[in-house]
């Protein structure tokens, strides 16, 4: 290890038969060389790691990520970056949520073998001048109101991958567009990580889970789950045969009346592609952005199979 390396509370990477070696204390690291020294020695040692990136500000649906990872993989490692370049300037970049000691003592209570957690000079050097670009599936729903967003991801995620050399990532389908344009960016450019999508874990009345219900109002919070319930109702309509022009009509007028400032999407796609459908003839997902007060918020189900 070069002085440079910086891990906070383990000395040695541990090996050995990770079912039975883990302790839980988690290791921190917040340098690609530390995590480098633990992810050969375990690769050494014959085990599988799982990767789990988030932004932190853990909760039920991260927690979930997770769960799955330790349930396939030998290894689990959780990253938190808040990744300025997924940002615009306008957006919440200052004010998202950090809570880093809460989030070390969810995943050791989980037995996550080790966070990294880096600043954003250890991601981004002076002079990083490299972008991943996923055309074509970007272009709509979260792509059209966040132009800058999922190049941001598809590089932060694409740098992850590099510093860990996963088996396996585990990624959310609350977030279904990132999800499956990481899927694309995998395929395309063939990384040898598997990508699984975990089901959106949500509150007792439906609303998903996500860092940013924290910026809710209690008005607005009673308000929030009626986004999931229009999902449903137009997901229904359009699996009855309804044309999806007149559901997503409906739904957007039901937001609308709710109080809902702007409705980013209402859509109807192709489950893989992503493309807007206007009968449902295929696999498809209904999905949905909108903001609530000065919150945005997204959600998306499958479209059931016609009855
Ligand atoms: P973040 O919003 O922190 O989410 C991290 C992961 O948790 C994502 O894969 C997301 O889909 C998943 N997730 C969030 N809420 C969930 C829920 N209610 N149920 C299930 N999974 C949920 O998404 C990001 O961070 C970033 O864009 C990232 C991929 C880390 C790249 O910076």
């Amino acid at each position: 290890m070069g002085a440079k390396t910086r891990t906070d509370t383990i000395a040695a990477p541990s090996t050995g038969d990770a079912k039975t070696a883990k302790s839980n204390k988690i290791t921190v690291v917040r340098d690609v060389e530390s995590l480098r020294v633990h992810t050969r020695a375990w690769r050494k040692n014959g085990e599988t790691i799982g990767l789990i990136p988030t932004m932190g500000a853990l909760h039920e649906g991260h927690l979930s990520l997770v769960q799955a990872a330790l349930r396939d993989c030998d290894r689990a490692i959780a990253t938190i970056f808040v990744n300025p370049a997924q940002f615009a300037p306008t957006e919440d970049f200052e004010a998202y949520p950090r809570d880093e000691a809460d989030d070390i003592a969810k995943l050791d209570r989980m037995k996550t073998d080790l966070l990294f957690a880096p600043d954003v000079a250890e991601m981004y050097a002076d002079g990083f001048s490299t972008s991943v670009t996923v055309s074509g599936i970007t272009a709509g729903l979260c792509g059209a109101s966040r132009p800058h967003f999922f190049g941001g991801v598809a590089t932060v995620v694409n740098k992850l991958f590099m510093q860990s050399l996963p088996d396996r990532a585990y990624f959310g389908e609350k977030d279904y567009q990132q999800l499956q344009v990481i899927r694309r960016m995998v395929r395309d450019l063939d990384i040898p990580v598997q990508v699984v999508g975990v089901p959106t874990v949500r509150e007792k009345d439906g609303l998903a889970m996500s860092s940013r219900n924290w910026y809710l109002t209690p008005e607005e919070r009673a308000t929030a789950p009626l986004l999931h319930q229009t999902l449903q109702e137009t997901a229904a309509a359009v699996a009855a045969g309804e044309a999806c022009a007149d559901a997503i009509a409906r739904g957007r007028a039901t937001l609308d009346k709710a109080g809902f400032a702007r409705i980013d999407y209402l859509a109807i796609c192709d489950a893989e592609t992503l493309a807007p459908l206007d009968i449902v003839d295929r696999p498809a997902r209904a999905l949905v952005a909108a903001v609530l007060g000065s919150t945005r918020l997204i959600d998306n189900i499958p479209v059931p199979p016609r009855p």
